[in-house]
């Protein structure tokens, strides 16, 4: 008997009950993803660059772990929606978007380490739908082109339970489009910090 106290003990201390990203594990994070665009684009008609609103929506992460250190991502989000406005016209449009990006990533730590921060970079394709004209475009046809660009990002995973963590993550995603309007076609970079916070879980 007085043997198995020091074993368990030792078992307690080379097995944590924390074991956060092991290799093959797949994971999911959901919480709110703010858009911040900075922007800038060609001088529309005289009236000032382009300006884009903010926009926070519920995000979601998909990732599996090649390795305990080396993942894959893919970020998907309900769809953003940006006022789209000059300082010289005010609002002209709205516009829809959503930008499925595809990450490798890189975890810093252990396995069982509590905290994991991570690196990552890859590929944003941002699909833009639903624009519509407003003010002086108002009953206009406006159109963006969809983008290809390279993203990055930051970010920290924190441990709660076996299954459940929290996380907050950084990107910036380099997203360039062409704005098609009746008075013009405008270049245009939104270019956005993109800040999610939320949980996660591994199953
Ligand atoms: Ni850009």
């Amino acid at each position: 008997m007085k043997k198995l106290v020091p074993i368990s003990l030792m078992l307690a201390l080379t097995s944590p009950f924390v074991a956060a990203h092991e290799e093959g594990d797949f994971f999911v994070r959901g919480g709110l993803a703010s858009v911040m665009p900075n922007e800038s684009s060609d001088n529309v008609l005289n009236t000032g660059e382009l300006e884009l609103s903010d926009n926070t929506q519920l995000g979601l992460t998909l990732t599996y772990m090649l390795t305990d250190n080396w993942g894959m991502e893919l970020l998907a989000a309900t769809p953003f929606t940006h006022n789209v406005r000059t300082d010289g016209l005010g609002k002209i449009a709205e516009v829809t978007h959503l930008p499925p990006t595809f990450m490798g990533q890189y975890y810093f730590g252990e396995s069982d380490s509590q905290y994991r921060p991570y690196v990552g970079a890859g590929l944003n394709y941002t699909t833009f739908f639903e624009e519509e004209g407003f003010g002086t475009l108002d009953g206009t046809n406006v159109e963006l082109d969809d983008s290809f660009g390279l993203a990055v990002q930051v970010g920290l995973d924190v441990e709660v339970t076996e299954d459940w963590f929290v996380n907050a993550s950084f990107w910036y995603m380099d997203i360039d489009t062409e704005v098609e309007t009746t008075v013009g076609t405008f270049d245009a970079e939104i270019d956005p910090y993109v800040v999610m916070v939320g949980m996660g879980y591994t199953f």
